[in-house]
């Protein structure tokens, strides 16, 4: 959450700093800010909404600083507006930070004591009268070292000195940062995605280390002071071109694109010559693992608890499912034959990434499966999985929950053969099926109209509600997040079978309530589950697939049918109807569909 940029040049950084926050908008948007360095003085502007904002501002255009900081801001502390926006500054130092300072109330008190003078509400300034306040007593180095020590909790931070022109200095604890190198100009930035318009040589920051970045070099240090050496990467020297196309936002792109993220997915992992799957270098014997534990927050986690039902039916592993921020905290009886797998687009959530340092440093097995292949889950990782679906702008995943689930499908499936818990026979008939999947889900694209139509009902009603029982389950509850963060409506994913127990409670005359009932082992209890929420009044939507067995219920309000595959792929092509669903509810309502309100992409605080 939050995105940081910063340039050391020898020409004007206003405009580069602006392009790199447009980049970062996706880790936040509620407000944004930029502070340059000239002639010995720090100009800092800031607006609140959008970087186009703060880029239509006329000072802003006439910044001629060579050096400076820029931000985008996802508000933790204080509301969203210009005062609370980044940088904060003191006379002599001006700070950009994401994460959050716990201990901020009690450094604010110890600060007003000693005189300084706070404007906002954020805990980000207590950071900015600390360095001032250090700096009194010792030089840049120690003042900074002071200062990360006094602080508690998460930050990455870029920070410029008034009477320092050649110096920026970037700090992480918990939050990423990423330093880069460019022709007599070096860069500080809160992914290597925000940098690569800029140069393509990168070095990542480890937790507790800073950097002095000068125009003409960069050195590193510890949380003691004590300079370090660290490695430069090359990234891949072509800079994703990734635009909207001819769609209006993102997410409809992204929707659309998930017949080539599973075609690139089965490509990259499917050896279709000698039907097997290529997983290299999986640094475990299979007889080392008992236990697979599978770890994630959001879709994330919501494609940990689909792939549960594939690992159950296609192994005789032990499978549990946790969630990132409960997983962190919970007393956890860690066990060397379980492997540890972490699901995570982004590769830097917050929870999931405190819950892989956690795993390693019980020195369990880890494996991340991630989008981002630069991110800190993939490179803290023992073993890593990536997705290769692309660059995913819109706020509410789509194409990289697909992806998450191929790879998890194709681990099971693995696994399971290697096991001997799945036979050869059924393993090449599951891979056979498999490479039809891009197609079918091509085909369950075509369901637009229909759905268009059926969103007004969504758009009219108090709340809704999505059942689903076993493989379908999962997918009620990604359908009804996508529905709650996008239209803003209410709507609880359920499993089928509970809602007798409590929730049935909520079911009123013309309330809709989409039921996911394909034509696998639990269609006729979920069937049931339907006629039951039906004689009290509920609007059905069945989504079922294509089958020539007539559907035996009346009174279903409308009925979609995805294509026919069997039924460990179903909830591929049950997905696609839910996407659209909540993306045309909020397209009805006029709402920001890559950006919804109150989140942002990728949330780097917990
Ligand atoms: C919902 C959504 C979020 C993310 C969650 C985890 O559409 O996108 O729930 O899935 O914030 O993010 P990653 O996968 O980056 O760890």
């Amino acid at each position: 959450m939050c995105g940081i940029i910063g340039i050391n040049s020898k020409k004007p950084v206003s405009a580069s700093i602006i392009n790199s926050l447009k980049k970062l908008e996706y880790r936040g948007y509620d407000s944004a800010g930029i502070a340059t360095l000239h002639a010995g003085s720090i100009n800092e502007v800031k607006s609140e909404g959008r970087v186009d904002n703060l880029e239509k501002n006329s000072v802003v255009q006439n910044m001629v600083g060579t050096i400076g900081i820029g931000h985008v801001r996802w508000a933790t502390h204080g509301l969203p507006n210009s005062i609370n926006a980044h940088p904060h500054s003191s006379q002599n130092v001006s700070v950009v930070h994401n994460g959050i300072i716990e201990n901020s109330t009690l450094l604010k008190k110890f600060l007003v004591s000693k005189g300084h003078k706070f404007k906002s509400q954020t805990d980000t300034e207590v950071i900015v009268h600390l360095i001032t306040e250090n700096l009194k007593t010792e030089n840049i180095v120690n003042s900074i070292t002071k200062t990360l020590k006094s602080l508690h909790g998460s930050f990455a931070l870029g920070i410029i000195f008034k009477d320092q022109p050649d110096l920026i200095i970037g700090a992480r604890r918990g939050s990423p940062l990423a330093v880069g190198y460019g022709p007599n100009e070096n860069y500080l930035g809160s992914d290597s995605y925000a940098l690569k318009s800029m140069t393509n040589k990168i070095t990542y920051l480890s937790d507790g280390e800073f950097c002095v970045i000068k125009k003409d070099h960069v050195e590193f240090f510890n949380e003691d002071g004590i300079k370090i050496n660290k490695k430069v990467l090359e990234l891949s020297s072509e800079e994703e071109k990734y635009d909207k196309g001819d769609y209006k936002h993102f997410m409809a792109k992204e929707i659309e694109e998930q017949p080539s993220t599973l075609k690139n997915g089965i490509k990259e992992y499917v050896d279709t010559s000698n039907n097997d799957i290529n997983i290299f270098n999986f640094p475990w014997k299979t007889n080392e693992i008992s236990t697979i534990t599978l770890i994630g927050c959001g879709t994330a986690y919501h494609s940990c608890l689909m792939a549960r039902y594939w690992f159950e039916e296609l192994t005789n592993l032990n499978v549990n499912v946790d969630i990132a921020s409960e997983f962190r905290y919970r007393k956890n009886r860690f066990k060397k034959d379980t492997l540890y797998v972490f699901v995570s687009q982004s590769g830097e959530t917050a929870d999931t990434y405190a819950a892989l340092s956690l795993c390693k440093s019980k020195e369990m097995k880890t494996c991340s499966v991630v989008n981002v292949i630069e991110s800190s889950i993939a490179r803290d990782s023992e073993f890593v999985l990536p997705i290769h679906c692309g660059t995913e702008i819109g706020v509410a995943s789509t194409k990289a929950f697909l992806g998450q689930i191929l790879i998890l499908y194709l681990l099971a499936l693995k696994l399971g053969f290697l096991r001997k818990d799945l036979k050869r026979e059924l393993f090449n008939k599951k891979l056979k099926d498999l490479k039809e999947l891009p197609d079918l889900v091509q085909q369950t694209l075509l369901t637009d109209n229909k759905i268009q139509t059926i969103s007004k009902t969504f758009n009219d009603a108090k709340g809704s509600m999505f059942l689903g029982r076993g493989f379908s389950y999962p997918i009620a509850l990604e359908g009804a997040l996508k529905l709650k963060e996008l239209s803003y409506i209410h709507a609880e994913g359920y499993p089928a079978g509970e809602m007798k127990h409590g929730p049935l409670a909520l079911i009123e005359e013309g309330m809709p309530v989409v039921v996911l009932a394909p034509r696998d082992d639990y269609y006729k209890k979920t069937i049931s589950n339907m006629q039951e929420v039906i004689a009290r009044g509920a609007k059905v939507l069945l989504i079922t697939n294509k089958s020539k067995d007539e559907i035996i219920s009346e009174n279903i309000w409308e009925t979609i049918e995805v294509e026919t595959t069997n039924a460990d792929l179903l909830p591929f092509l049950l997905t696609v109807p839910l996407q659209k669903l909540a993306y045309y509810s909020a397209l009805k309502k006029g709402y920001d569909i890559d950006k919804p309100r109150n989140l942002a992409k990728s949330v780097t605080v917990e």
